[in-house]
């Protein structure tokens, strides 16, 4: 399962609520495991790296597995997407489409970890070009969520 939206539109809030924490792969807690701070970019390749091999990993055993990362580019969804292929795993994509301002307003309020307006700026376009495609992708399912509410009222269910 592939949750996509840019910073601050709520990925790893609905991942706690929703699932075990070690049902959650975060590229953010991989760039934390391996530099001692999640927002350190310079991080990114060695947590990417290890983020497909822990969904391939899990995905052999058969074990759901939640992807918290932006995945607002094709190329990052597209290298899940054949991890999945490779070990015959339903895929499902979770869209958290909210507008720019939701996301800029709760990144300026964290505590721990601000993301650069631009950044955001740039994920919620990203995002945005992707959506009308993202069926065609390969998903089995997409959810695309367009409100705080849809988000707060989403119920999963494990088939
Ligand atoms: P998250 O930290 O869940 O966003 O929420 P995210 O999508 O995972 O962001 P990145 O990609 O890791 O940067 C961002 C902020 O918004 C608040 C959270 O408490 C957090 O401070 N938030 C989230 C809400 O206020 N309401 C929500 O429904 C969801
Ligand atoms: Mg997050």
């Amino acid at each position: 399962m592939l949750l996509i939206g840019a910073a601050g539109s709520g990925k790893s809030t609905l991942a706690r609520k929703h699932f075990k924490s070690t049902e959650i792969v975060s590229s953010d807690a991989l760039r934390a495991m391996v530099s001692d701070d999640e927002a350190d970019q310079s991080a990114s390749g060695d947590a990417f790296h290890l983020l497909r091999l822990i969904a391939m990993k899990r995905l052999r055993r058969g074990r759901l597995t939640v992807i918290d990362a932006t995945n607002v580019q094709r190329p990052a969804r597209k290298s899940l997407l054949a991890i999945a292929a490779q070990t015959s795993a339903p895929t499902t994509a979770i869209v958290l489409n909210l507008p720019l301002d939701t996301c800029l307003a709760r990144n300026r309020t964290r505590l721990n970890r601000l993301v650069d307006p631009d950044v955001v700026e740039k994920q919620v376009a990203d995002l945005t070009e992707s959506l009308h495609g993202l069926a065609q992708e390969g998903f089995q399912r997409v959810y695309v969520l367009d409100n705080t509410e849809d988000i707060d009222s989403i119920c999963i269910l494990r088939s």
